[in-house]
Protein backbone atom coordinates (compact mmCIF):
# COMPACT_ATOMS: atom_id res chain seq x y z
CA UNK A 1 0.00 0.00 0.00
CA UNK A 2 1.64 3.59 -0.81
CA UNK A 3 1.73 6.01 1.67
CA UNK A 4 -0.98 8.30 1.36
CA UNK A 5 -1.48 11.76 3.01
CA UNK A 6 -5.05 13.09 3.63
CA UNK A 7 -5.05 16.52 4.59
CA UNK A 8 -7.39 19.84 5.25
CA UNK A 9 -5.20 21.83 2.68
CA UNK A 10 -3.90 21.47 0.20
CA UNK A 11 -0.56 23.07 1.51
CA UNK A 12 0.24 20.67 3.89
CA UNK A 13 1.10 17.41 2.08
CA UNK A 14 4.14 18.38 0.26
CA UNK A 15 5.36 20.02 4.08
CA UNK A 16 4.32 16.60 5.68
CA UNK A 17 6.22 14.55 2.18
CA UNK A 18 9.68 15.60 4.44
CA UNK A 19 8.40 14.02 7.31
CA UNK A 20 10.37 10.33 8.52
CA UNK A 21 7.22 8.35 7.61
CA UNK A 22 9.30 5.16 7.57
CA UNK A 23 10.01 4.94 11.33
CA UNK A 24 8.23 4.43 13.61
CA UNK A 25 7.53 7.77 15.52
CA UNK A 26 9.13 6.42 18.60
CA UNK A 27 12.20 6.07 16.44
CA UNK A 28 11.96 9.95 14.43
CA UNK A 29 15.51 11.66 15.12
CA UNK A 30 15.88 14.79 16.74
CA UNK A 31 16.32 17.04 14.33
CA UNK A 32 11.94 16.93 13.54
CA UNK A 33 11.05 16.96 17.09
CA UNK A 34 9.92 19.82 19.25
CA UNK A 35 10.72 19.29 22.80
CA UNK A 36 7.27 20.58 24.07
CA UNK A 37 5.85 18.87 27.35
CA UNK A 38 2.71 16.24 26.38
CA UNK A 39 0.08 14.95 28.46
CA UNK A 40 -0.09 10.97 29.80
CA UNK A 41 -1.28 9.07 26.62
CA UNK A 42 -2.06 5.15 25.26
CA UNK A 43 -0.76 5.76 21.91
CA UNK A 44 2.55 7.72 20.85
CA UNK A 45 2.77 11.15 20.75
CA UNK A 46 5.56 13.07 19.66
CA UNK A 47 5.60 17.13 18.05
CA UNK A 48 7.28 18.08 14.89
CA UNK A 49 8.35 20.88 12.79
CA UNK A 50 6.42 21.39 9.52
CA UNK A 51 8.03 24.40 7.80
CA UNK A 52 7.35 26.85 10.16
CA UNK A 53 4.42 25.02 12.10
CA UNK A 54 4.58 22.71 15.25
CA UNK A 55 2.40 19.36 14.55
CA UNK A 56 1.18 16.90 16.86
CA UNK A 57 1.36 13.36 15.47
CA UNK A 58 -0.11 10.71 16.96
CA UNK A 59 -0.22 7.23 16.24
CA UNK A 60 -2.71 4.91 16.11
CA UNK A 61 -4.52 2.44 13.47
CA UNK A 62 -6.26 3.51 10.42
CA UNK A 63 -9.50 3.66 11.49
CA UNK A 64 -9.77 5.21 14.77
CA UNK A 65 -7.40 7.77 12.61
CA UNK A 66 -9.63 8.89 10.42
CA UNK A 67 -12.59 8.61 12.35
CA UNK A 68 -10.77 11.34 14.86
CA UNK A 69 -10.17 13.13 12.05
CA UNK A 70 -13.40 13.92 10.91
CA UNK A 71 -14.78 14.05 14.59
CA UNK A 72 -12.43 16.67 15.20
CA UNK A 73 -13.48 18.62 11.36
CA UNK A 74 -17.69 18.45 12.90
CA UNK A 75 -16.04 19.95 16.09
CA UNK A 76 -13.86 22.92 14.78
CA UNK A 77 -17.27 23.23 12.64
CA UNK A 78 -19.37 23.32 15.52
CA UNK A 79 -17.12 26.35 16.83
CA UNK A 80 -16.16 24.08 19.50
CA UNK A 81 -12.37 24.68 21.22
CA UNK A 82 -10.73 21.64 20.18
CA UNK A 83 -7.28 20.92 18.64
CA UNK A 84 -7.08 21.60 14.97
CA UNK A 85 -6.72 18.62 11.89
CA UNK A 86 -4.47 18.32 9.64
CA UNK A 87 -3.81 15.26 7.88
CA UNK A 88 -3.90 11.42 8.70
CA UNK A 89 -1.14 9.52 7.10
CA UNK A 90 -2.32 5.92 5.74
CA UNK A 91 -0.08 3.07 3.94
CA UNK A 92 3.09 3.43 5.59
CA UNK A 93 5.75 1.00 6.02
CA UNK A 94 9.11 0.38 7.11
CA UNK A 95 12.51 -0.03 4.71
CA UNK A 96 11.58 -3.89 4.91
CA UNK A 97 8.06 -3.07 3.65
CA UNK A 98 6.46 -3.73 7.22
CA UNK A 99 3.61 -2.33 7.79
CA UNK A 100 3.58 0.75 10.41
CA UNK A 101 0.78 2.55 12.00
CA UNK A 102 -1.05 5.49 11.16
CA UNK A 103 -1.08 8.62 11.79
CA UNK A 104 -3.24 11.45 12.86
CA UNK A 105 -1.85 15.05 13.02
CA UNK A 106 -3.33 18.09 14.28
CA UNK A 107 -1.44 21.64 15.15
CA UNK A 108 -0.36 22.24 18.09
CA UNK A 109 -1.98 24.14 20.14
CA UNK A 110 -0.05 26.99 20.78
CA UNK A 111 0.26 28.56 24.29
CA UNK A 112 -1.27 25.09 25.37
CA UNK A 113 0.09 23.08 28.69
CA UNK A 114 -1.10 19.50 29.46
CA UNK A 115 -2.28 19.90 33.09
CA UNK A 116 0.48 18.15 34.65
CA UNK A 117 2.68 21.07 33.80
CA UNK A 118 0.56 23.38 34.35
CA UNK A 119 -0.34 21.98 38.06
CA UNK A 120 3.34 21.07 38.80
CA UNK A 121 4.42 24.58 39.19
CA UNK A 122 2.35 24.72 42.87
CA UNK A 123 -0.75 26.54 40.89
CA UNK A 124 -3.00 28.36 43.31
CA UNK A 125 -6.27 26.55 44.22
CA UNK A 126 -7.96 29.65 42.85
CA UNK A 127 -6.28 29.23 39.61
CA UNK A 128 -7.29 25.42 39.64
CA UNK A 129 -11.22 26.46 40.30
CA UNK A 130 -10.86 28.30 37.03
CA UNK A 131 -9.53 25.72 35.42
CA UNK A 132 -12.16 23.40 36.23
CA UNK A 133 -14.54 25.83 35.31
CA UNK A 134 -13.14 26.32 31.85
CA UNK A 135 -13.49 22.47 31.81
CA UNK A 136 -17.18 22.42 32.60
CA UNK A 137 -17.51 25.16 30.14
CA UNK A 138 -16.24 23.12 27.45
CA UNK A 139 -18.04 20.09 28.47
CA UNK A 140 -21.58 22.06 28.52
CA UNK A 141 -20.83 23.16 24.80
CA UNK A 142 -19.48 19.85 23.38
CA UNK A 143 -23.27 18.43 25.36
CA UNK A 144 -25.24 21.46 23.40
CA UNK A 145 -23.69 20.64 20.02
CA UNK A 146 -24.32 16.67 20.63
CA UNK A 147 -21.17 15.71 21.37
CA UNK A 148 -20.63 12.58 23.76
CA UNK A 149 -16.84 12.80 24.58
CA UNK A 150 -16.93 9.50 26.27
CA UNK A 151 -13.46 10.10 27.80
CA UNK A 152 -13.18 13.33 29.28
CA UNK A 153 -10.07 13.95 31.49
CA UNK A 154 -7.68 16.57 32.20
CA UNK A 155 -5.35 14.08 29.86
CA UNK A 156 -7.84 14.89 27.00
CA UNK A 157 -7.61 18.92 27.64
CA UNK A 158 -5.48 21.15 26.73
CA UNK A 159 -5.61 24.80 28.94
CA UNK A 160 -5.03 28.26 28.06
CA UNK A 161 -4.64 30.78 29.54
CA UNK A 162 -4.51 33.83 27.00
CA UNK A 163 -5.67 37.67 27.46
CA UNK A 164 -6.98 37.18 30.80
CA UNK A 165 -9.38 34.45 29.85
CA UNK A 166 -8.99 30.92 30.66
CA UNK A 167 -10.11 28.48 28.37
CA UNK A 168 -10.18 24.39 27.74
CA UNK A 169 -9.54 22.92 25.13
CA UNK A 170 -10.51 18.95 24.20
CA UNK A 171 -7.42 17.35 22.71
CA UNK A 172 -8.71 13.23 22.19
CA UNK A 173 -11.81 12.79 20.78
CA UNK A 174 -11.08 9.43 19.81
CA UNK A 175 -14.00 7.95 21.86
CA UNK A 176 -16.46 10.72 20.95
CA UNK A 177 -19.44 10.46 19.02
CA UNK A 178 -21.85 13.39 17.19
CA UNK A 179 -25.69 13.02 18.01
CA UNK A 180 -27.99 15.47 16.96
CA UNK A 181 -28.89 15.98 20.55
CA UNK A 182 -27.66 14.09 23.58
CA UNK A 183 -30.19 12.52 25.98
CA UNK A 184 -30.05 13.51 29.77
CA UNK A 185 -28.82 9.67 29.95
CA UNK A 186 -25.61 10.42 28.11
CA UNK A 187 -24.61 13.46 29.35
CA UNK A 188 -24.48 12.03 32.87
CA UNK A 189 -22.76 9.06 31.79
CA UNK A 190 -20.34 11.37 30.11
CA UNK A 191 -20.32 13.56 33.37
CA UNK A 192 -19.53 11.03 35.62
CA UNK A 193 -16.32 9.79 33.30
CA UNK A 194 -15.36 13.20 33.83
CA UNK A 195 -15.90 13.23 37.59
CA UNK A 196 -14.13 9.56 38.20
CA UNK A 197 -10.76 10.77 35.37
CA UNK A 198 -10.23 13.75 37.02
CA UNK A 199 -10.17 13.15 40.91
CA UNK A 200 -7.97 10.19 39.53
CA UNK A 201 -6.09 12.12 38.05
CA UNK A 202 -5.40 14.44 41.04
CA UNK A 203 -4.71 11.51 43.40
CA UNK A 204 -1.90 10.47 41.14
CA UNK A 205 -0.79 14.05 41.53
CA UNK A 206 -1.24 14.07 44.89
CA UNK A 207 0.65 11.11 45.31
CA UNK A 208 3.21 12.44 43.73
CA UNK A 209 3.47 15.78 45.52
CA UNK A 210 2.87 17.83 43.17
CA UNK A 211 -0.98 19.05 44.21
CA UNK A 212 -1.69 22.29 46.80
CA UNK A 213 -1.95 20.93 49.78
CA UNK A 214 -5.69 22.47 50.00
CA UNK A 215 -7.37 20.78 46.97
CA UNK A 216 -9.18 17.94 47.90
CA UNK A 217 -9.34 14.90 44.74
CA UNK A 218 -12.59 13.74 45.48
CA UNK A 219 -13.85 17.62 45.85
CA UNK A 220 -12.68 19.02 42.67
CA UNK A 221 -13.98 15.91 41.03
CA UNK A 222 -17.62 16.59 42.62
CA UNK A 223 -17.18 20.38 42.05
CA UNK A 224 -16.98 20.11 38.57
CA UNK A 225 -20.04 18.02 37.89
CA UNK A 226 -21.80 21.05 39.81
CA UNK A 227 -20.08 23.75 38.10
CA UNK A 228 -21.41 21.70 34.62
CA UNK A 229 -25.14 21.27 36.01
CA UNK A 230 -25.84 24.97 37.08
CA UNK A 231 -24.03 26.21 33.93
CA UNK A 232 -26.07 23.81 31.98
CA UNK A 233 -29.43 25.05 33.59
CA UNK A 234 -28.36 28.28 33.31
CA UNK A 235 -27.88 28.19 29.56
CA UNK A 236 -30.78 25.66 28.77
CA UNK A 237 -33.26 28.06 30.52
CA UNK A 238 -36.69 29.08 28.19
CA UNK A 239 -35.32 31.77 26.45
CA UNK A 240 -37.72 33.08 24.22
CA UNK A 241 -38.49 36.62 25.46
CA UNK A 242 -40.80 39.87 23.89
CA UNK A 243 -38.94 41.18 21.08
CA UNK A 244 -36.37 43.47 22.27
CA UNK A 245 -36.62 43.04 25.91
CA UNK A 246 -33.61 44.28 27.02
CA UNK A 247 -34.20 43.31 30.72
CA UNK A 248 -34.53 39.28 30.13
CA UNK A 249 -31.54 39.40 28.77
CA UNK A 250 -29.64 41.46 31.09
CA UNK A 251 -31.24 39.40 33.95
CA UNK A 252 -29.78 36.18 32.17
CA UNK A 253 -26.21 37.84 32.03
CA UNK A 254 -26.50 38.48 35.31
CA UNK A 255 -26.77 35.29 36.45
CA UNK A 256 -24.48 34.21 34.64
CA UNK A 257 -21.62 36.90 35.94
CA UNK A 258 -23.93 35.55 39.69
CA UNK A 259 -22.10 31.70 38.52
CA UNK A 260 -18.92 33.34 37.97
CA UNK A 261 -19.02 32.90 34.22
CA UNK A 262 -19.08 35.37 31.48
CA UNK A 263 -20.64 35.74 28.25
CA UNK A 264 -18.29 35.25 25.30
CA UNK A 265 -20.85 36.15 22.49
CA UNK A 266 -24.36 36.36 22.43
CA UNK A 267 -26.53 35.93 19.65
CA UNK A 268 -30.55 37.03 19.62
CA UNK A 269 -32.44 35.64 17.15
CA UNK A 270 -36.32 37.23 16.04
CA UNK A 271 -39.03 35.27 15.70
CA UNK A 272 -42.67 36.19 15.35
CA UNK A 273 -43.20 34.67 18.29
CA UNK A 274 -40.49 36.39 20.26
CA UNK A 275 -36.67 36.86 20.07
CA UNK A 276 -34.23 33.73 21.24
CA UNK A 277 -31.05 34.61 23.24
CA UNK A 278 -28.36 32.01 23.18
CA UNK A 279 -24.66 32.58 25.19
CA UNK A 280 -21.92 31.28 24.68
CA UNK A 281 -19.77 31.31 28.27
CA UNK A 282 -16.26 32.24 29.50
CA UNK A 283 -14.11 32.33 32.03
CA UNK A 284 -11.90 34.66 33.03
CA UNK A 285 -9.25 36.24 35.18
CA UNK A 286 -9.24 38.99 37.86
CA UNK A 287 -8.99 42.00 36.13
CA UNK A 288 -9.88 40.52 32.77
CA UNK A 289 -12.79 43.01 32.27
CA UNK A 290 -10.63 46.27 33.27
CA UNK A 291 -8.12 45.56 30.48
CA UNK A 292 -10.52 44.10 27.47
CA UNK A 293 -12.74 47.68 28.35
CA UNK A 294 -9.40 49.98 28.07
CA UNK A 295 -8.39 47.56 25.25
CA UNK A 296 -11.59 47.98 23.63
CA UNK A 297 -12.77 51.55 24.61
CA UNK A 298 -10.19 53.42 26.13
CA UNK A 299 -12.56 54.01 29.59
CA UNK A 300 -10.30 52.77 32.85
CA UNK A 301 -12.53 51.61 35.35
CA UNK A 302 -12.64 49.46 38.64
CA UNK A 303 -13.06 45.65 37.63
CA UNK A 304 -16.86 45.37 39.03
CA UNK A 305 -17.58 48.48 36.60
CA UNK A 306 -15.85 47.73 33.19
CA UNK A 307 -17.52 44.44 33.96
CA UNK A 308 -21.21 45.88 33.63
CA UNK A 309 -20.27 48.22 31.08
CA UNK A 310 -18.38 44.99 28.77
CA UNK A 311 -22.18 43.29 29.35
CA UNK A 312 -23.93 46.44 28.21
CA UNK A 313 -21.58 46.47 25.17
CA UNK A 314 -21.44 43.05 24.22
CA UNK A 315 -26.13 43.28 24.60
CA UNK A 316 -25.89 46.49 22.30
CA UNK A 317 -23.31 44.59 19.79
CA UNK A 318 -25.66 41.62 19.48
CA UNK A 319 -28.54 44.06 18.36
CA UNK A 320 -26.12 45.69 15.43
CA UNK A 321 -26.56 44.30 11.77
CA UNK A 322 -23.04 43.95 11.49
CA UNK A 323 -22.20 41.63 14.28
CA UNK A 324 -21.15 38.20 13.08
CA UNK A 325 -18.66 37.08 15.57
CA UNK A 326 -16.27 34.96 14.10
CA UNK A 327 -16.68 35.56 10.50
CA UNK A 328 -14.33 37.64 8.88
CA UNK A 329 -16.44 39.95 6.68
CA UNK A 330 -18.24 40.79 10.54
CA UNK A 331 -17.52 44.27 11.91
CA UNK A 332 -14.59 44.39 14.16
CA UNK A 333 -15.48 44.60 18.02
CA UNK A 334 -13.10 47.71 18.33
CA UNK A 335 -15.10 49.41 15.43
CA UNK A 336 -18.36 48.05 17.25
CA UNK A 337 -16.82 49.22 20.68
CA UNK A 338 -16.26 52.16 19.12
CA UNK A 339 -19.83 53.39 17.59
CA UNK A 340 -20.96 52.18 21.04
CA UNK A 341 -18.45 54.69 22.96
CA UNK A 342 -20.06 57.21 20.09
CA UNK A 343 -23.92 56.56 19.62
CA UNK A 344 -24.49 55.29 23.33
CA UNK A 345 -22.05 55.80 26.17
CA UNK A 346 -21.47 59.77 25.26
CA UNK A 347 -24.38 61.08 24.61
CA UNK A 348 -26.32 58.80 27.60
CA UNK A 349 -23.48 60.04 30.26
CA UNK A 350 -23.75 63.48 28.39
CA UNK A 351 -27.81 63.93 29.31
CA UNK A 352 -26.40 64.16 33.23
CA UNK A 353 -25.80 68.19 33.88
CA UNK A 354 -22.32 68.30 34.18
CA UNK A 355 -22.99 70.30 37.44
CA UNK A 356 -24.78 67.30 39.37
CA UNK A 357 -22.04 64.88 38.04
CA UNK A 358 -19.94 66.04 41.41
CA UNK A 359 -16.79 63.56 41.04
CA UNK A 360 -17.59 61.15 39.23
CA UNK A 361 -15.98 60.35 35.92
CA UNK A 362 -17.86 59.27 32.82
CA UNK A 363 -17.36 55.76 33.32
CA UNK A 364 -18.72 55.89 37.12
CA UNK A 365 -21.97 57.84 35.96
CA UNK A 366 -22.37 55.08 32.92
CA UNK A 367 -22.29 52.11 35.53
CA UNK A 368 -24.66 54.06 37.66
CA UNK A 369 -27.09 54.88 35.40
CA UNK A 370 -27.12 50.75 34.03
CA UNK A 371 -27.60 50.01 37.86
CA UNK A 372 -29.98 52.34 38.19
CA UNK A 373 -31.87 51.12 34.93
CA UNK A 374 -31.36 47.46 36.40
CA UNK A 375 -33.11 48.67 39.79
CA UNK A 376 -35.73 50.26 38.53
CA UNK A 377 -36.37 47.66 35.59
CA UNK A 378 -36.26 44.38 38.25
CA UNK A 379 -39.07 46.55 40.52
CA UNK A 380 -41.18 46.92 37.03
CA UNK A 381 -40.44 43.64 35.96
CA UNK A 382 -39.87 44.76 33.00
CA UNK A 383 -37.24 46.62 30.83
CA UNK A 384 -37.62 50.37 31.70
CA UNK A 385 -35.40 51.69 29.12
CA UNK A 386 -32.48 53.77 29.32
CA UNK A 387 -33.85 57.28 28.91
CA UNK A 388 -36.19 57.01 31.82
CA UNK A 389 -33.44 55.60 33.87
CA UNK A 390 -31.60 58.36 33.09
CA UNK A 391 -34.49 60.83 33.86
CA UNK A 392 -35.16 59.36 37.07
CA UNK A 393 -31.81 59.57 38.26
CA UNK A 394 -31.23 63.18 37.66
CA UNK A 395 -34.25 64.05 39.05
CA UNK A 396 -34.49 61.46 42.22
CA UNK A 397 -31.17 60.25 43.07
CA UNK A 398 -28.26 62.39 42.36
CA UNK A 399 -30.44 66.10 44.33
CA UNK A 400 -30.02 63.02 47.23
CA UNK A 401 -26.34 62.87 47.12
CA UNK A 402 -24.60 64.90 49.58
CA UNK A 403 -21.33 66.98 48.17
CA UNK A 404 -18.98 65.98 47.27
CA UNK A 405 -20.11 63.23 45.39
CA UNK A 406 -18.35 59.73 45.71
CA UNK A 407 -19.04 56.53 43.02
CA UNK A 408 -21.38 54.37 45.12
CA UNK A 409 -19.80 51.39 46.75
CA UNK A 410 -21.21 47.89 45.75
N1 LIG B 1 -2.54 19.40 18.90
C1 LIG B 1 -1.96 19.26 20.08
N2 LIG B 1 -1.45 20.34 20.73
C2 LIG B 1 -0.87 20.22 21.94
N3 LIG B 1 -0.71 19.05 22.58
C3 LIG B 1 -1.18 17.93 21.99
C4 LIG B 1 -1.82 17.98 20.72
N4 LIG B 1 -2.19 16.71 20.39
C5 LIG B 1 -1.78 15.92 21.41
N5 LIG B 1 -1.18 16.64 22.37
C6 LIG B 1 -0.59 16.14 23.65
O1 LIG B 1 -0.48 14.76 23.58
C7 LIG B 1 -1.20 14.12 24.63
C8 LIG B 1 -1.84 12.85 24.15
O2 LIG B 1 -2.75 13.07 23.09
P1 LIG B 1 -4.09 12.21 23.00
O3 LIG B 1 -4.77 12.58 21.74
O4 LIG B 1 -4.84 12.32 24.26
O5 LIG B 1 -3.51 10.73 22.86
P2 LIG B 1 -4.17 9.35 23.33
O6 LIG B 1 -5.30 9.09 22.35
O7 LIG B 1 -3.08 8.37 23.17
O8 LIG B 1 -4.64 9.50 24.72
C9 LIG B 1 -2.22 15.17 25.06
O9 LIG B 1 -2.53 15.03 26.43
C10 LIG B 1 -1.50 16.45 24.81
O10 LIG B 1 -0.68 16.79 25.91
MG1 LIG C 1 -5.83 10.85 25.46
Amino acid sequence: MALQINATNPEHPALLLELPWHLPLEEWPEKYLVPLPRGISRHVVRYAHTGDEVIAVKELAQRPALREYELLRDLDRLGIPAVDPLAVVTGRTDPHGEPLESVLITRHLGGSMPYRSMFETTMRPATMHRLMDALAVLLVRLHLAGFAWGDCSLSNTLFRRDAGAFAAYLVDAETGDLHPELTRGQREYDLDLARVNISGELLDLEASGALHPSVDPIDFGTEICARYQELWKELTRTSVYPAGKHHYIERRIRRLNELGFDVAEMQIEHAPNGDTVTFVPKVVDAGHHQRQLLRLTGLDTEENQARRLLNDLESWMATQDDYAPGDPLGARPEVLAHRWVREVFRPTVRSVPPELRGQMDPAQIYHELLEHRWYLSERAQHDIGLDTAVEDYIRKVLPKRREPLRPLEE
